[in-house]
């Protein structure tokens, strides 16, 4: 018999409130979406995570209801759950959960069970964000509403809009971290940032998802109800409808005759013909950011890098494609994976053909990255060796 790796994730999902401004008769938890509970879809978001730990805070009385449901949403893989008893706020409800969370669990998540149409890529967000070295991050959105300091039936002041944003769960932490606050802070916190941030740590932000807000009040059940509900016509509801990957592709040309020496697939090649450009003319690159930016709906190379950008000037695919990585993942976009095609007389890629490969996942948060190298049989402006063309393939989710 195999036994499946520890998983270095938890999800402690907070189900134990009572919905008091809700006004059901039962836990808010345990209230109907449509045939299923607010736990219930909450925990299928959690599930499409992976395979990750997940601790199910429930009132007491309710565990076994919330097993039942914890059971049905994970299906096979129910040696991942636990339920336990939650507390008398949400913060005991939290401390409550990472008292079960398993000792080899590196990064842990808290959700509401509330947000319970929560997209699976803010989770996506959060957990890369911890990974990348930040103590915590919080999902967040800006705030739509002009905000009023008001005391007492007066308005006192306006608050900058720009300076505030909403905060949404999961909010995902490092462990030690995590574990190192509840233990050292006192005081109740409106919710694990803020507890966080009081034992000095730093907390940052990725975006949110207007779908991860908080079932509060009876018009936020409504609104949550006809989001599952399926669609009057035959198309599918917006939470239903299967997130399917989308492909881009892109193509650049760049003749030779820059200056200095030549740039291309995020490689210097001393002594070879420079290309030139705007940047470094590294067509591969500038396909690579086209097909990307195409996959996601999010326009072209000169809708984000146009001339008018002096910062990318002399910039280099490393430059380009990160900060196209980042424009995806701000749409709530991870790269699958790039194809790229050079057409040149020079250089020769099959020595180095490892090394763009590397330099250019590296630049896409270890998206893999193929380049294939042709030459045109002497046809053509490749052949004639007057520049390179490039075209770039490249699948997004
Ligand atoms: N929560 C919890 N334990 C508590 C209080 C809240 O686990 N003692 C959970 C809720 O179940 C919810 C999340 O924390 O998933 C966010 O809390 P909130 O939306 O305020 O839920 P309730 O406290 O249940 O609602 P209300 O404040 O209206 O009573
Ligand atoms: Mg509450």
């Amino acid at each position: 018999m195999s036994i499946a790796p520890v998983p270095r994730i938890a999800v402690i999902v907070v189900a134990a409130g009572s919905g008091t401004r809700l006004g059901a008769d039962a836990p808010k938890a345990f209230v109907g979406l449509d045939q299923h509970s607010i736990l219930r879809h909450a925990l299928d978001g959690v599930a499409r995570v992976g395979d990750v730990q997940v601790v199910v805070v429930a009132p007491a009385g309710r565990e076994g209801d919330a097993l039942t449901e914890t059971l049905a949403a994970f299906g096979d893989r129910s040696d991942l759950v636990s339920v336990v008893v939650g507390g008398a706020t949400r913060q005991a409800s939290v401390a409550a959960g990472l008292g079960a969370v398993w000792p080899d669990v590196e990064i842990v998540l808290v959700h509401d069970a509330a947000r319970a149409l929560t997209p699976p890529d803010v989770f996506a967000r959060v957990i890369a964000e911890v990974d990348a070295g930040s103590a915590g991050a919080i999902p967040i959105l800006p705030v739509i509403d002009t905000i009023k300091r008001v005391h007492d039936g007066r308005v006192i002041a306006g608050v900058d809009r720009a300076e505030l944003s909403a905060a949404q769960t999961p909010q995902g932490f490092r462990r030690d971290v995590l574990d190192a606050a509840y233990r050292a802070v006192a005081g109740e916190f409106t919710d694990d940032a803020a507890l966080v941030a009081e034992a000095g740590h730093a907390v940052a932000a990725v975006a949110g998802d207007p779908l991860a807000f908080k079932i509060t009040t009876p018009a936020d059940l409504a609104r949550a109800s006809a989001l599952v509900a399926p669609h009057p016509s035959a198309a599918p509801s917006l939470i239903h409808a299967p997130a399917l990957p989308r492909v881009g592709i892109g193509t650049d040309v760049h003749a030779y005759g820059g200056d200095g020496t030549l740039w291309l697939a995020g490689l210097e090649w001393p002594g070879e013909r420079a290309l030139s450009g705007h940047s470094d003319g590294d067509a591969v690159a500038h396909a690579i950011v086209d097909a990307l930016l195409a996959a996601a709906g999010l326009g072209d190379i000169g809708t984000h890098f146009g001339t008018d950008r002096p910062e990318f000037a002399g910039a280099h695919a490393d430059a380009f494609l990160a900060r196209t990585h980042a424009l995806l993942g701000e749409a709530g976009f991870r790269v699958g994976n790039v194809s790229v095609q050079v057409q040149a007389n020079r250089p020769r890629f099959a020595a180095r053909r490892a090394e763009a490969e590397a330099v250019l996942s590296a630049a896409l948060g270890g998206a893999p990255v193929s380049v294939t190298a042709t030459t045109t049989d002497g046809l053509g402006f490749p052949g004639r060796a007057e520049g390179v063309a490039a075209f770039a393939v490249a699948l997004v989710y």
